[in-house]
């Protein structure tokens, strides 16, 4: 008896010393070493997956005022590849995804938002695809859940059934918390417009995004209209 009132009490706790961390998304609680330790160690782990010490050979797609776009293939060379799977790893974490494998390896390619303080801010994971389903507005009953309701909901998006042509499919986007609304997934997919086929620049359309997450879905409406 004395033992499960313990516990709630110290459960309450927790719950109200919980913390969200800005830069590595973890909840956890300030107040508790254990907590405050498996933080540290996590925050370190994603800090140096997002580190950028610079390549001998960078493949520069776009330079901006606030940092550079690198393009890596599949073919390139070890240490850029494994900074692209990292990367892909602290993204792939976030949306929820259980696997880092790709569906197309080969023919993938990573597109990574380099700052001037050399963090990669942005991941873009692009590959050739033949055909896509739109996705339909979403229908009223979804319009009170929050946003973790949803992503527990398995992302439940109404796709039309007729395929529709699209010559490339964004399968992750993703963007540094810390450096979200500054037009860092906007710059990256026109950035992939521009050099995903050679020579023939891509139009909005011919672009589909694989199972969105609302966040993606509020940034590929505005992304498609304008
Ligand atoms: N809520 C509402 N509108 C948004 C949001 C949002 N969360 N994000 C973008 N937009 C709209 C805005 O109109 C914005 O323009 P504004 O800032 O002038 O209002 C416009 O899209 C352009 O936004 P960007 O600044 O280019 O987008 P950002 O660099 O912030 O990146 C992204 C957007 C990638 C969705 C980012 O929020 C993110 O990484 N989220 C977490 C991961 C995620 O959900 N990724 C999408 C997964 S879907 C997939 O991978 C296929
Ligand atoms: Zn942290």
């Amino acid at each position: 008896k004395q033992d499960d009132d313990q516990l709630i009490i110290d459960a309450g706790q927790k719950q109200f010393g919980a913390t969200t961390c800005s830069s590595c998304g973890m909840v956890y609680s300030a107040d508790n070493p254990e907590d405050n330790f498996q933080h540290t160690q996590f925050h370190q782990r994603f800090l140096d997956s997002i580190k950028f010490v610079g390549w001998k050979k960078e493949r520069v797609v776009a330079e901006f005022w606030d940092g550079k776009i690198l393009l890596v293939m599949p073919d390139d060379p070890k240490y850029a590849i494994k900074k692209a799977e990292d990367v892909r790893r602290v993204a792939d974490n976030e949306l929820g995804f259980q696997q880092v494998a790709l569906s197309r390896p080969t023919q993938a390619k990573t597109y990574l938002f380099i700052n001037t303080e050399r963090l990669v801010v942005g991941c873009l994971v692009a590959e050739p695809i033949r055909q896509a389903y739109r996705v339909l507005e979403q229908p009223d009953r979804h319009k009170d859940m929050t946003k973790d309701d949803f992503m527990e909901r398995h992302r439940a998006w109404c796709c039309s059934t007729v395929p529709e042509q699209a010559l490339c499919g964004i399968s992750r986007i993703w963007v540094f918390s810390l450096a979200r609304r500054q037009g860092i997934a906007t710059r990256m997919l026109d950035t992939v417009r521009s050099t995903f086929m050679y020579g023939s620049p891509l139009t909005k359309e011919e672009i589909a995004f694989s199972d969105p997450t609302p966040d993606g879905k509020l940034f590929a409406t505005k992304y498609c209209n304008t």
